[in-house]
């Protein structure tokens, strides 16, 4: 069975961006092939963050995934902290990685630019990227837009330490969803929606609540023409919205453009909201239940025990390939 990898950082409420463009593909490719899902609490510490908020973050996350669908009986839903694999090979990828690839990541760049304590990981993060998506042998890697860039470099990663030393990790292909593989800022459509926006009516939370999903919605950026067309050019903000109501019902953007010709914004904007409002009722019902059980843990426990075995697997190789460790002379 192909094998599929995924991460989430734990650093923040998920955003809509965050469930339309990754969390939706991986419910229902979980159906289809051998899934891991991961709470990538390693990549959130590369920007400096609050112990306690992390914490919770960290279990947060683990209710979101299974209150959108994740089945544990399906997929494998685990802590990166929890496998220290990920770490290890991502130490050894970070030494045939070079600085200038890294320096030329724009996720790098936008995160360090005008900012004077960068930490080394956050440059060296695509390292540890890879190394999650290697460890499984991952043949797709389900993601929004904004991670093609590093998964180009994981492709690289792969290609050389195969080259350089054994034909150890299979070639991951990326898997962007056709709508919402970048939904945008609700205030500045021309910038990604992001849970780290300082401006929270940029983005809609999945545990917003209907109010104040409408209120965003309401004062959502968009134009004067008063016209619903999908045309990213010139009119963002509808086309974002057209993006987002298509994504979250099924319907085809050609239809919904259809369906609203001749209205004003003020229509289909409540409709969008009401289309994401119904989408996240019933999540973050389940949510409620989850994050007051107990059975999160013995689900992250099972988790991080299930992953370990196949990423011990590949590990172990890797270091075999690269000479690390010795091997024992038998005993006569
Ligand atoms: P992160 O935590 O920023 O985002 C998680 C996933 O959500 C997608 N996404 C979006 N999709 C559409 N529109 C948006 N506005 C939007 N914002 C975020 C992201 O593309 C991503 O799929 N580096 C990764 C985490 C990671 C990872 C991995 C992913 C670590 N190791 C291995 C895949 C495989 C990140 O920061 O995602």
């Amino acid at each position: 069975m192909e094998k599929i990898f995924s991460g989430i950082q734990p650093s923040g409420t998920l955003t809509l961006g965050n469930y339309l463009g990754a969390i939706k593909q991986f419910v229902e490719l979980q159906n289809d092939y051998e899934c891991y899902f991961c709470i990538v609490d390693e990549h959130a510490i590369t920007v400096p963050q609050d112990r306690l908020k992390l914490r919770n973050n960290i279990r947060s996350l683990a209710a979101l995934y299974l209150a959108s669908g994740i089945n544990p009986e399906k997929a494998t839903l685990f802590i990166q902290s929890e496998v220290p694999a990920h770490t290890q090979l991502g130490w050894m990828l970070q030494s045939i990685g070079y600085v200038g690839e890294l320096e030329r990541m724009t996720q790098y760049k936008d995160k360090s630019s005008g900012k004077e304590a960068v930490s080394s990981a956050l440059l060296t993060y695509p390292a540890l990227m890879a190394a999650d998506i290697l460890l499984y042998q991952s043949n797709i890697v389900p993601v929004g837009d904004d991670q093609k860039q590093h998964l180009e470099l994981t492709r690289d990663l792969a290609q050389r330490f195969n080259n350089r030393y054994n034909d150890i990790f299979t070639i991951p292909e990326i898997r962007i969803p056709k709508v919402g593989a970048r939904i945008m800022s609700l205030q500045d459509p021309t910038k990604k929606m992001s849970k780290s926006d300082e401006n929270e009516k940029g983005f809609i939370s999945m545990l917003d609540e209907p109010k104040r999903i409408e209120k965003k919605m309401k004062s959502a950026v968009t134009d004067s023409e008063g016209i619903v067309k999908y045309d990213k050019e010139n009119k963002p903000g509808i086309s974002n919205l057209l993006t987002i109501y298509s994504s979250c019902t099924g319907e085809s953007i050609t239809n919904l453009e259809a369906k609203y010709e001749g209205k004003g914004y003020g229509e289909f904007k409540q409709d969008v909201a009401n289309a994401v409002i119904a989408l996240l009722a019933p999540i973050q019902e389940k949510y409620q239940e989850l994050i007051e059980s107990d059975v999160l843990d013995d689900i992250l426990d099972q988790g991080a025990e299930k992953a370990s075995f196949p990423a011990n697997k590949t590990l172990n190789k890797a270091k075999k390939a690269m000479g690390l460790g010795r091997v024992k002379k038998k005993h006569k």
